[in-house]
């Protein structure tokens, strides 16, 4: 599976000293935004490849990315600001984009190679530096200016940050705003100065600039962010010329009219992730009422940031056997075929391509308190064709840490987050038409 998970899910900040709980940062702004969501297989999107001639058969291994404004740079007489794209991730806290200062060239500093200029910090008049004292500062260490120092690893361990914790105006276009943009001052975030990205694949053309993060941890957008509520709805894979969709908070939030609602974990040491507590799995709607110790502590990461989802090895076990009797021996239509695609499990059809027909099963999640996720079988395989051979390759990986739900598998439905009540909303969704 190598480098089939792209997943952002927070891992670690270096902690240096202990300090008392914040204070909540000042709400500066009002609680509706909306902001559009750009997938992967958008022809804007920086993953997009229009060369492909059947987008199926390539990994799906890209990020949903928002474009941000950021700083307030004169130029001439008009006040301008930069733009980038950063990856939508509600497994990690931090804002962080690359900063000019990683073009320094010792082995302290380090940009990866991005097609816009690093943020030219030195040039806004809104930048500010934090200083090591500042109370979002308690994950981080000081430099010798005083600065405060974060450093951000995620779970793949090929993307990191080390960088400075400032403050600066940002501006997201946003539908709901009149002028077409909503300015919010005073958003705490990584100016990054030592970088890497290692799953990046196209050089100087590549577009990602960060990370925006949207866990329920301090340091994340909706963390310093007004409205307490978000929505959003990825749209699958497999339309074409996706229309926008949107993150959206607060009274811009949609609400559903088919839904399910599960608790969110909020105990103090699951408070910085999005976590549902998982009590079985089922296949076509039936539970395999796997022993709980299979399950780990039972908790699923709801992770935008990452393209795939884990399971913890013992669950996956049993899932990919249930699995095996449906496809394999009760159809015979299909033979397991391991090695075809960097290690993951795929069923490769012993007759003429048919596409997703009745016979290709469904995964379900139940959680505690009776809600559960029916994931029909487009958001659990991933359907490979070479020539006139079709393979559906099971898109939930085996993990030795941690259950997670990435984002192939939370496409057409819609997500409600509410961090005041401590509830999700979610409900199948046809995103493309209902964001
Ligand atoms: C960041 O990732 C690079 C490349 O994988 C690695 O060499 C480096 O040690 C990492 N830095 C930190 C702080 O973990």
């Amino acid at each position: 599976m190598k480098m089939m998970i792209l997943a952002f899910f927070f891992f670690l900040m270096v902690l240096s000293s202990t300090s008392s709980p914040l204070p909540p940062p000042p709400p500066s702004l009002s609680d509706g935004l909306s902001l559009e969501l750009i997938p992967p297989h958008s022809p804007k999107s920086p993953f997009y490849h229009s060369n492909l001639v059947n987008p199926l058969v390539s990994p799906y291994k890209q990020g949903v990315v928002v474009k941000i404004g950021i700083g307030t740079i004169d130029i001439e007489d008009d006040v301008a600001y930069k733009s980038y794209l950063l990856v939508f991730d509600t497994g990690s806290d931090l804002i962080w984009i690359q900063c000019e200062e990683c073009k320094i060239q010792d082995e302290n500093h380090r940009c990866y190679p991005q097609k816009e200029e690093p943020f030219p910090d030195s040039k806004s008049r809104t930048y500010q530096p934090l200083p090591s004292s500042y109370p979002l500062c308690k994950y981080g260490r000081s430099d010798e200016k005083g600065r405060c120092i974060y450093t951000v690893k995620y779970k793949t361990g090929s993307i990191n940050s080390t960088g400075v914790l400032s403050s600066e105006t940002f501006r997201f276009l946003s539908t709901s705003s009149p002028s077409g943009t909503e300015k919010v001052r005073e958003i705490v975030f990584g100016c990054g100065y030592k970088n890497y990205d290692d799953d990046r694949n196209d050089g100087d053309a590549y577009q990602i600039a960060g990370i925006f993060g949207m866990s329920p941890g301090p340091l994340s957008f909706l963390s310093q962010y007004k409205g307490k509520k978000f929505s959003y709805c990825m749209v699958p894979r497999h339309v074409k010329n996706p229309p926008p969709t949107y993150l959206r908070f607060a009274s811009e939030v949609k609400p559903l009219t088919r839904f399910q609602t599960v608790d969110l974990l909020m105990t103090k040491a699951t408070k910085s992730l999005f976590i549902l507590q998982l009590e079985d799995l089922g296949v076509n709607g039936k539970r395999l009422r796997i022993d709980r110790r299979r399950l780990g502590n039972q908790q699923l990461v709801v992770d935008s940031g990452s393209t795939n989802s884990l399971m913890l090895n013992g669950a996956h076990e049993k899932l990919v056997s249930k699995l095996d009797s449906i496809l394999i021996t009760a159809t015979g239509d299909f033979k397991k075929d391991v090695v075809t695609f960097e290690d993951q499990i795929c069923y490769k059809r012993m007759r003429k391509p048919q596409g997703f027909t009745a016979n290709i099963p469904s995964v379900n999640y139940y959680f505690k308190g009776g809600a559960h996720l029916d994931l029909p079988p487009q958001n659990v395989f991933v359907q490979k064709l070479k020539r006139n051979t079709e393979w559906f390759c099971f898109n939930i990986f085996p993990d030795q840490q941690m259950n997670l739900l990435g984002a192939y598998q939370q496409a057409d439905f819609k997500f409600i987050f509410d961090i005041k009540k401590n509830k999700l909303q979610f409900g199948p969704e046809n995103c493309a038409q209902n964001s």
